[in-house]
């Protein structure tokens, strides 16, 4: 029989790459979102537009058992959206009602397990002072001190979805997503992440030009591409461990580092105008030491490939728009 999924946040970056995966797998896939993929139309076979805040939305979603759901629906951005203090409230109103709504449905309607993606902007600030040497172990979360409101709601919500394990009998997975990027992500606007940010920079700019990078450009991140996401994704959802755990990449670079790797792809001579801006943690890198030993896997693209088709793609976008 064919199997069926449910994908909350399904008109985003990650639940439309997702669906497209499940689809490859013979899935019969429900996506809910408040819009469409923005980059290409949904494979998704239904697709509501739908606010997840409103129970009666998620009574029409959740009207069946799913085979699997995947919980992605957040109000969510890169640190020129989270670390502005400016969507603080809003983030954590959408975020945790989205959450508290679903997770309820979904355990009303008998289902068993969810995916919930949370962040590893949950671990705490004080481990992520030091760029070079940053602690994101899982075990590292308490006392808990995430340097963001989003952070926050991340960890609220992935007690929850742990909660309803222990007191529901349910069988949740949580995975901390580190830092996602590829094609068809978020990659002008004020939410996206650094890396498409300094694709689209190096895209817009002549070689010899220079880019504004915020901060300094030694603060550290690692970044992982879609596909291993998704990957990662269904493996933690598909086996006998709930997590919470990493699923990112452990190839950390500086932001300079970054500039220089795209403008290499570019094939550009590119500077840096470091300007203030909103910056986060100082340091940040996937431990993968529990996911390789709980699934036996562990991401292993390197960063440069992930960039090359991301950078492809975002020039393509710049000049799409700069012929409109
Ligand atoms: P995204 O913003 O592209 O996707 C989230 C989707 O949720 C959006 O399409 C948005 O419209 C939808 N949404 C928001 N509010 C909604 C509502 N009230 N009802 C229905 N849909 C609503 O983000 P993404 O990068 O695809 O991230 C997916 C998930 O992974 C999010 O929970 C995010 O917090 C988490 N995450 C992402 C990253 C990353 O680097 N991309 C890192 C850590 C965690
Ligand atoms: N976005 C962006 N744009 N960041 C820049 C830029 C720019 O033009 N120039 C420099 N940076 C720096 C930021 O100041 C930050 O120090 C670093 O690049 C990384 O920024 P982001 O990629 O925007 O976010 P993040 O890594 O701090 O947090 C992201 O990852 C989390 C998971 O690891 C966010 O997407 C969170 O939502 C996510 O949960």
């Amino acid at each position: 029989m064919t199997k069926s999924a449910l994908v909350c946040g399904a008109g985003g970056f990650i639940g439309s790459h997702l669906v497209k995966r499940l689809k490859r797998e013979g899935f019969w896939v429900r996506g809910v979102d408040l819009k469409f993929p923005e980059f290409a139309e949904t494979e998704a076979d239904d697709f509501l537009i739908g606010d997840l805040r409103n129970q009666a939305v998620c009574d029409q979603v959740i009207d069946r058992r799913f085979d699997e759901v995947y919980q992605l629906a957040a109000d969510m951005g890169g640190a020129g959206y989270i670390f502005t203090g400016l969507n603080d409230a809003d983030i954590m109103h959408n975020s945790a009602t989205i959450n508290l709504n679903v997770l309820d449905r979904l355990h009303k309607r008998n289902t068993k397990r969810v995916f919930y993606s949370s962040s590893a902007c949950m671990y705490p600030a004080y481990n992520q002072e030091d760029p070079d040497n940053p602690n994101c172990e899982e075990s590292s979360a308490y006392p808990a001190a995430p340097d963001s409101e989003y952070g926050w709601e991340k960890l609220f919500s992935e007690r929850l979805y742990l909660a309803y394990n222990r007191n529901h009998g349910m069988s949740n997975r949580v995975a901390r997503y580190h830092n996602i990027f590829g094609p068809e992500g978020t990659w002008t606007g004020g939410k996206e992440k650094a890396p498409a940010a300094v694709c689209r920079k190096v895209a817009m700019a002549k070689s010899g030009e220079e880019i504004e990078i915020w901060g300094d450009g030694t603060q550290t991140r690692s970044f992982l591409y879609i596909d291993e996401c998704v990957e990662g994704t269904l493996r933690l959802t598909r086996s006998d461990f709930e997590g919470p755990v990493n699923v990112g990449s452990d190839e950390m670079v500086s932001i300079n580092q970054l500039v220089d790797l795209v403008a290499d792809i570019a094939g550009k001579d590119i500077r840096k105008n470091h300007i203030p801006g909103p910056l986060g943690v100082r340091g940040r890198n996937s431990d993968n030491r529990l996911i390789e030993q709980r699934l036996g896997w562990r991401p292993s693209q390197s960063l440069r490939k992930g960039l090359e088709a991301t950078y492809e793609w975002v020039e393509r976008q710049v000049k799409r728009n700069d012929a409109s």
